[in-house]
C-alpha cells in the first residue's frame, strides 16, 4: 500500500490565466479595516440610508404570501418587461417588451451583456475614471481593456471626444460608457451620444452604456439616454438597475435593453448565470414602476439637496478641489496640502482609523482617480453630511 502524500497547499497558479492578478475592491479594502466599529461615520458605498417604498416591500410581502416562490421564465416575468418596456418608452424613443431582459441585478446584467460580445483578446474601449465592476468584468473575460481618462477641468470633468473617436477603431468591440459617471458626475451630453452613435456605426462597435443613474440627474427629469436615439437594431445594449432610483440596492434587480436579435442569446446566457431574478422581487419591481411618478423625483430632489450640502461644505474647505457633479450620488474631490495627497489609499486609511470618516479612496476608480476621494451624499439625514464634513475639517486641520 503506498502512502497518500499530502497535496501540495492551493497557491494562486491553480486558478486560471488572469484571476490571480484581478484587483480586489479597495472600498472594501478600507471598510473592513472599520468592521466593528460603530463610531464610523460611512460614506463609502453607493448607496442611500433610506429603506425601500412601503408600496414596493407590500407587493414583493404579498407576493411571497401567495406563494410565489418559483422560477421565472429567464427573462422575466412578462408583466415585468412590459412594464419597463412602458416606463423606458416615457422616458425615451418607444420601446417594446422584446427589447427587455430582467437580470439579476444592474452587475449581473453587464456581466452577462460582456458575456455576450466579448471573447478572450477582443479590445474594449473604456471611459475612465469608472466604477471598478465596469473594467473587471471584461477582464474576467480575458479582453483588453484600454483606457480613456475624463480630466478635471475649470471645476467640471471633461471628455476629449477627439481622443475617445480616435480611440475607437474597427477593432474595438465595445466601447463602455457610465454617464452619469460614478465616481466623477460627469455626464454625456445629447450632442456626444450622437457622434459616438455615428462613429461606433461606422466602426461596427457595440455601445455598452451603463446608464442606472439616469435619474440621478439635476438639470433635468431624466439624462440623455442612448434610449432618445438608437434605432432598435443598432449594436447599443443600455444596462439599467432599481438600487439607485427606487432604493432597492439589497434587492438585486434590473435590465437590459438590447435589440430584439440579441434577446435569445441572452435568455440562454441568464439561463446559465442565474436562470432568473426572483419572482417576488420583480413583483416588487412592478409596485416600484407603478409609482415611478409619484416617487422618483422627490427622491431626487433629497439627493440633490445632499449633494448641495456636502459641496458647499466642501468647497468652502482650504484645500479642497471638487467638481459639482451633475449626476449620480457622488463628490469626487481631492485635498492638496496633505502628507497623503497623492496617496487615496492611505489618506482613506487615515481619515476612517483617526477621525472616524468612511470614504472611497480614488484609486479603487484606476489610477485615473489616485490622489482623490469619492463621498456617497445619498443621505437624508443632512446633518450628518455636516458631522462628516466637520471631521474632514479636523483631519485637514491635524
Ligand atoms: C455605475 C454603476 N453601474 C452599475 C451599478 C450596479 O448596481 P446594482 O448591481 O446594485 O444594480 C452600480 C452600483 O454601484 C454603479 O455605480
Amino acid at each position: 500500500m503506498t502512502a497518500l502524500s499530502t497535496p501540495a497547499p492551493l497557491q494562486a497558479p491553480f486558478m486560471r490565466p488572469g484571476m490571480a492578478a484581478l484587483p480586489g475592491s479597495k472600498i472594501r479594502e478600507v471598510a473592513n479595516a472599520a468592521l466593528g466599529r460603530s463610531d464610523v461615520l460611512a460614506f463609502w458605498f453607493g448607496e442611500s440610508d433610506e429603506v425601500t417604498p412601503a408600496a414596493v416591500r407590500d407587493a414583493a410581502a404579498q407576493a411571497l404570501q401567495r406563494g410565489e416562490t418559483f422560477y421565472s421564465h429567464n427573462l422575466g416575468l412578462p408583466d415585468l418587461r412590459q412594464a419597463i418596456a412602458s416606463y423606458c418608452s416615457a422616458l425615451h424613443r418607444p420601446l417594446a417588451a422584446d427589447r427587455v431582459a430582467v437580470t439579476s441585478s444592474g452587475v449581473n446584467g453587464l456581466m452577462v451583456a460582456m458575456q455576450l460580445l466579448l471573447s478572450a483578446g477582443d479590445e474594449l474601449v473604456a471611459v475612465v475614471p469608472v466604477w471598478p465592476n465596469l473594467t473587471a468584468q471584461p477582464a474576467i473575460l480575458g479582453a483588453k481593456v484600454r483606457r480613456v481618462a475624463l480630466r478635471p477641468q475649470a471645476g467640471a470633468w471633461r471628455l476629449d471626444m477627439a481622443e475617445l473617436l480616435a480611440a475607437v477603431t474597427p477593432a474595438t468591440r465595445v466601447l463602455l460608457l457610465n454617464a452619469p459617471n460614478n465616481p466623477t458626475g460627469w455626464t454625456l451630453t445629447r450632442a456626444e451620444q450622437q457622434l459616438l452613435l455615428d462613429h461606433c456605426r461606422r466602426t461596427g462597435t457595440w455601445i455598452v452604456s451603463d446608464e442606472v443613474y439616469e435619474r440621478v440627474y439635476f438639470d433635468a427629469p431624466c439624462a440623455p439616454s442612448f434610449l432618445d436615439i438608437a434605432e432598435p437594431d443598432d449594436r447599443v445594449i443600455v444596462a439599467q438597475s432599481f438600487s439607485k432610483s427606487f432604493l432597492m440596492t439589497g434587492w438585486r434587480l434590473g435590465w437590459l435593453v438590447l435589440p430584439p436579435a440579441a434577446l435569445p442569446a441572452v435568455g440562454v446566457l441568464l439561463e446559465y448565470n442565474s436562470s432568473c431574478a426572483p419572482v417576488f422581487v420583480q413583483r416588487g419591481a412592478m409596485a416600484a414602476l407603478a409609482s415611478a411618478d409619484d416617487f422618483v423625483p422627490g427622491l431626487t430632489q433629497r439627493l440633490k439637496a445632499g449633494r448641495d450640502r456636502l459641496l458647499a461644505g466642501l468647497t468652502a474647505l482650504p484645500g479642497v478641489e471638487a467638481a459639482v457633479p451633475r449626476g449620480g450620488m457622488y463628490a469626487f474631490f481631492r485635498v492638496h496640502g496633505q502628507p497623503d495627497s497623492d496617496d487615496s489609499l492611505a489618506l482613506a486609511q487615515r481619515l476612517v482609523a483617526r477621525h472616524g470618516l468612511g470614504l472611497a479612496p480614488g484609486a479603487a476608480f484606476g489610477p485615473e482617480g489616485e490622489g482623490w476621494l469619492r463621498w456617497c451624499f445619498a443621505s437624508q439625514d443632512l446633518a450628518r453630511l455636516d458631522r462628516g464634513l466637520a471631521r474632514l475639517a479636523e483631519a485637514l486641520r491635524s
